[in-house]
């Protein structure tokens, strides 16, 4: 913090407000007092405030509702609340619902400066500590994708040093692995980056359709076409067409697809006249192409047309040290979409999300965050989001990602604990084992209670 924190004092006493803020001022804070709830709400909308001190019985608006109304639009603004009537029930409710902390009225200056000095060194440390992994994810960014993983870094460096010539590249990867992103970065990359990316899925349409898609055709060509259609070759011409799920198309396209690539012209359907193009192609499959070529599916030819350039996408099972780093980043972009404000996984959460399987790789993953956010409750995801959507999977043997006994058994008693509220002597008898045994595994798996 550069500036002077800013202290605001909510009481409706005058003597409160006046010595409070006599001394606040002398520690070398920036403050201002208010006597209601209601003028406090609206000066929160007019300038930034780094902490609150809130009195608890106020005529009007209380400090409980005012506290409320705060989090709504500022959820991470500290609160202290100050009551003469003190009682552990009504410090426990504040504490709640959300109080930073309570003071005791009548007030001990020291403790008050104690106490406030304490907050703000922790709030310049969550600030710095936010920046520094911001800094750190940027490390690990290359346009749209995130990974800190070896081989992906390698990938990275490949796109940069072919980006700018025009090579045809291949880019190999299971489901939702980020083929499409690395196509599009590649694109971004290149001398072509301001002319259209032009996505074509080659899976998803009939032999004639994909035919007629990537190369248009003329006026009459067939039954419908009532008008000249530019393909997607042309709409892509000087800048790149990404091919995907390449694997799948029919003989027929494979042959006029190795055409061009060869001619670097197209025909309409329904005409004769070539037509030059200028466009860099990409493609992608998550099967094995030379398995189609031993088969006789894939042509030989144009796979080593493709196949200039291979880029292996890994599955995201084998680069587990991604999966907090993805997780950050989702987490960040689902707070902003939807106003929340959701710190980190639980530690028993993150231990799951490590060890699953991941099919669908980081789509999967993208989606079971993405409903993860929205359905926290707190701004801590827990098992209670992630274990509906991984758990059943990550607990059948056969589709667990690591399969070594320790890290089955470390998520295995962090989950028995976290539903059990960390209550030692319950979590132990449903684990069959005594209460030592589970202080010995709490400590050898480091596990901590999520406060
Ligand atoms: N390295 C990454 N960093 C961040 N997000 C990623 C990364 N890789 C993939 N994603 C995200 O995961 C999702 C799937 O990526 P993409 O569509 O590129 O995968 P794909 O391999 O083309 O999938 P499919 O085989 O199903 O077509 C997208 O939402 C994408 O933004
Ligand atoms: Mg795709």
């Amino acid at each position: 913090m550069a500036r002077k924190p800013s202290i605001m004092i909510v009481d409706d006493e005058e003597i409160v407000r006046t010595s409070l803020s006599s001394w606040l001022l002398e520690d070398g804070y920036d403050v201002l007092t208010f006597e209601s709830g209601k003028l406090a709400l609206e000066a929160l909308g007019k300038k930034q405030f780094d902490l609150m001190l809130v009195d608890l019985k106020m005529p009007g608006m209380d400090g409980l509702e005012l506290m409320k109304e705060v989090k709504k639009s500022l959820p991470d603004m500290p609160i202290i609340i100050m009551t003469a009537y003190a009682t552990v029930d009504t410090a426990v409710k504040a504490i709640k619902e959300g109080a930073f902390d309570y003071l005791m009225k009548p007030f001990d200056p020291e403790e008050i400066s104690l106490t406030i000095k304490k907050i703000m060194k922790q709030q310049m440390l969550e600030q710095e500590n936010v920046y520094l992994r911001k800094e750190l994810a940027k490390q690990f960014q290359f346009h749209q994708l995130y990974s800190k993983n070896k081989k992906m870094q390698e990938i990275f460096e490949l796109i940069k040093t072919v980006a700018t010539t025009d090579v045809t590249v291949l880019i190999h990867g299971e489901t939702g692995t980020g083929k499409e992103l690395i196509a599009r970065a590649i694109h971004a990359e290149s001398l072509r980056k301001d002319r259209p990316f032009i996505p074509v899925s080659c899976a998803s349409l009939t032999e004639t359709l994909l035919e007629s898609e990537l190369f248009g055709h003329e006026k009459g060509s067939f039954t419908g076409a009532s008008n000249m259609v530019k393909g997607m070759f042309e709409m892509a011409d000087r800048g790149t067409i990404f091919l995907d799920e390449i694997g799948d198309i029919s003989p027929k396209l494979q042959m006029d697809l190795l055409r061009v690539l060869e001619t670097k012209e197209i025909v309409r359907i329904g005409s004769a006249v070539p037509i030059p193009v200028d466009v860099r192609v990409i493609a992608a499959t998550n099967k094995d192409l030379r398995k189609g070529i031993e088969n006789g599916t894939f042509r030989e030819d144009l796979f080593y047309r493709l196949n200039v350039i291979t880029v292996d996408i890994p599955p995201l099972r084998e680069k587990p040290e991604d999966i907090p780093l993805l997780i950050d980043q989702l987490i960040e972009k689902v707070n902003i979409e939807t106003g929340k404000s959701v710190k980190r996984v639980s530690e028993d959460a993150m231990a799951l999300l490590m060890q699953y399987r991941w099919p669908g790789n980081i789509r999967e993953l993208k989606n079971v965050i993405e409903r993860s956010v929205v359905l926290a409750k707190e701004d801590i995801i827990t098992l209670n989001e992630i274990g509906p959507c991984v758990g059943h999977i990550s607990r059948a043997p056969a589709a667990a990602g690591d399969l070594s006994l320790e890290s089955m058994e470390r998520s295995h008693v962090a989950a028995v604990l976290k539903q059990n509220n960390w209550n030692i002597s319950t979590s132990a008898q449903i684990l069959g084992i005594d209460r030592t045994t589970l202080y010995k595994k709490i400590k050898k798996y480091n596990l901590e209670q999520d406060k």
